[in-house]
């Protein structure tokens, strides 16, 4: 993921103006780190089958960081979750303002797309690559599950339905990456199992999140943590020790099929996936 890094930083975008604070907005959140987690599916999908397309990988690798830096910065506006802290720094619209967070999300929403269409691809996966973005992370995906999330504050939903919200606001992006590699790599007939494996993988993803939220400080999780209280979350439907129960289950399960893989899969999605698997085992 070094290599991804130095991408994204000397691909950092950089506007000319006279606004006194834009540019530095725009990639505070890009700068301060988070797992990427998202590029580093799209990366060992491409490293599995054709580290020669590593180079050109970055760029839709930087598009989907850059689109869910986008829903985080959103995410954290009063508007929504109202909270202070983001990847172990203070939020946009506390350190600026409200118009600032807003401006920048919109603006990291959309120069994902213009990364994409300059990718270094033909013509015919630039659009490929273009439309799942799209799909996943916008009115079908994403944004209809942050909508729900936000819409059902203080709403208690039904199991069915909070599996619904997380596959949207969480699942979709995650299975998304996973796809992206897929196409960047030729791999017609791997895109639909990688598609439905990164679903699950997305819904523990977020489990896990739900779990952290309730075991974690701010400190630790370096973001505003207790602060899905009235949310449908995991461990509000289901109480600590049954979200725990369910992430396990789904955990193994994925482990198991992750054995079943196609072994060049294996060899570079293993390690990184078994560590985030388990993660809300280790607190
Ligand atoms: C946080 O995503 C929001 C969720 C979808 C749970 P990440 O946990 O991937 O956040 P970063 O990218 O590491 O900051
Ligand atoms: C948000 O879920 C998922 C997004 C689409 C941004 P959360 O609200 O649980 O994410 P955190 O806990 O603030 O990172
Ligand atoms: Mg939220
Ligand atoms: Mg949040
Ligand atoms: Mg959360």
């Amino acid at each position: 993921m070094e290599e991804f890094e130095r991408f994204l930083s000397v691909n950092l975008p950089k506007v000319e103006s006279f606004h006194p604070h834009y540019n530095t907005a725009m990639v505070q959140m890009l700068n301060a780190g988070g797992k990427r987690f998202r590029p580093a599916l799209i990366l060992g999908v491409v490293r599995a089958f054709n580290p020669l397309l590593l180079d050109a990988a970055n760029h839709a690798a930087l598009a989907m960081e850059m689109l869910h830096t986008y829903s985080l910065i959103h995410d954290d506006l009063p508007a929504m979750d109202d909270a202070d802290l983001r990847r172990g720094a203070p939020t946009l619209h506390t350190c600026y303002d409200e118009v600032t967070a807003i401006l920048v999300g919109d603006a990291l929403n959309t120069k994902a797309f213009e990364v994409l269409s300059e990718a270094p691809f033909s013509d015919r996966i630039r659009v490929r690559l273009i439309n799942i973005l799209a799909k996943n992370g916008g009115s079908d995906g994403m944004v209809l599950g942050q909508a729900i999330d936000c819409h059902f504050e203080h709403t208690r939903l039904n199991l069915e339905e909070v599996k619904f919200l997380h596959t949207n606001k969480t699942a979709k992006l995650i299975a998304a990456s996973l796809q992206m590699g897929a196409v960047i790599v030729g791999e017609k007939a791997l895109e639909q199992p990688l598609y439905d494996f990164g679903i699950d993988l997305g819904l523990l993803f977020q489990i896990q999140d739900d779990i952290l939220d309730v075991t974690q400080s701010d400190e630790e999780a370096g973001k505003t943590t207790n602060n899905d209280e009235a949310k449908n979350s995991f461990v509000t439907l289901l109480g600590l020790d049954g979200a725990t129960a369910e992430a396990d289950k789904l955990a193994d399960k994925l482990a198991a099929e992750l054995e079943s893989m196609d072994e060049r899969l294996q060899r570079e999605l293993s390690p990184m996936l078994l560590s985030y698997i388990y993660r809300h085992r280790e607190g």
